[in-house]
């Protein structure tokens, strides 16, 4: 777990609009975007792993494509929209991934299931009718140590024929 950053005088203002809310915060120029996210935020659905871009834990949504948020500074996103797993309920592709992730058993402990699910959301509005080899290659940066893999597969399929249904 990275250690908190405190604020000092090379805090520089940050403006990013967040699961719908606008924020303007101050961070320091070494912060990264999962810590901006989780510590001065407040939004923790992105969980930190392995925080070198290997686990996925902590991907989030940005402007329309999935990017692991301990890869990034937080500055980096300035000005961007950002959407984690924490506003996915009130998301029609977003809540009928996580109805899918609870019908097919798509988790567990769910400590990499915020990071599934925004990848999944990224996955289906780029492509609404993917195939298996789609969601696996568009899930590979993701790791599950629980699932093996198979049932967060088919919920992300299942969504996927779900919202073609309902369009
Ligand atoms: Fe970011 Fe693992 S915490 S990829
Ligand atoms: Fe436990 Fe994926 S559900 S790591």
């Amino acid at each position: 777990m990275s250690d908190r950053i405190e604020p000092s005088s090379q805090a520089t203002p940050l403006r990013v609009c967040v699961d719908g809310r606008s924020h303007n915060v101050k961070v320091e120029p070494r912060t990264l975007l999962v810590q901006a996210l989780r510590e001065q935020i407040g939004v923790t659905a992105p969980h930190i792993g392995c925080e070198s871009g290997r686990c996925g834990a902590c991907s989030v949504v940005m402007d329309g494509k999935t990017v692991k948020s301990c890869m990034l500074l937080a500055l980096q996103a300035e000005g961007s929209q950002i959407m984690t797993a924490q506003s996915m309920s009130d998301d029609p592709i977003g809540a009928a991934l996580q109805r899918s992730f609870k019908a097919c058993h798509g988790l567990q402990c769910g400590f990499c299931t915020p990071g599934m699910l925004a990848a999944a959301r990224a996955l289906i509005v780029a492509n609404p009718s993917p195939t298996e080899g789609d969601v696996r290659n568009a899930l590979r940066g993701n790791l599950c140590r629980c699932t093996g893999y198979q049932h967060i597969i088919e919920a992300v399929l299942d969504a996927a024929e779900e919202l073609r249904g309902a369009a």
